[in-house]
């Protein structure tokens, strides 16, 4: 866990665009834990703030490209400002399919104080694969990336 921590903070710290760098992170983790198949960033859309939109994500394209607070485990976790680890998505009603490949899901908000501005999705190919190890390790990225996701949301409303 160490080394991926290093690794994220290095990137966040580092060059490039907010976008780049979340993108790197997405990538740092899809490559380095082999239960994660799909790694995305989801951002609370400043113009419409029940309303989650796709950021930078590695894994195949999903039709889920905005998402409502309530819907999906990924609304649920924004409106509920809660982790969500679901090890078997065959047991959820309210759950939002983006490939028959994926057999669980987990999902760490991002926080700025007490307001969710987004959240880390990781989809994987494994029943039941999560463990208190992948919800310390997303939960500090989460915290290590909070400020990009605020620069990218500032960035919006200044237009
Ligand atoms: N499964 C999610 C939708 C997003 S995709 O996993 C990328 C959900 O139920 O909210």
């Amino acid at each position: 866990m160490e080394r991926i921590l290093e690794e994220v903070e290095r990137i966040v710290e580092g060059d490039g665009s907010p976008e780049e760098r979340l993108h790197y992170v997405c990538r740092t983790l899809e490559r380095e834990v082999p239960h994660y198949d799909w790694v995305g960033f989801y951002i609370v859309d400043t113009r419409d703030e029940g309303m989650l939109y796709l950021g930078p994500y590695v894994g195949a394209p999903t039709e889920h490209v905005r998402i409502p607070f309530g819907k999906g485990i990924c609304g649920q976790a924004a409106a509920r400002k809660e982790a969500f680890i679901i090890q078997d998505v065959a047991r959820e009603d309210n759950y939002l399919s983006c490939s028959i490949n994926v057999r669980s899901e987990i999902v760490i908000p991002v926080m700025d104080g007490d307001e969710v501005i987004g959240e880390l999705d990781i989809d994987s190919h494994s029943i039941s694969p999560f463990r208190d190890w992948d919800r310390s390790l997303l939960e500090a990225i989460c915290c290590m990336v909070s400020p990009l996701i605020r620069e990218i949301r500032e960035r919006v409303l200044g237009n």
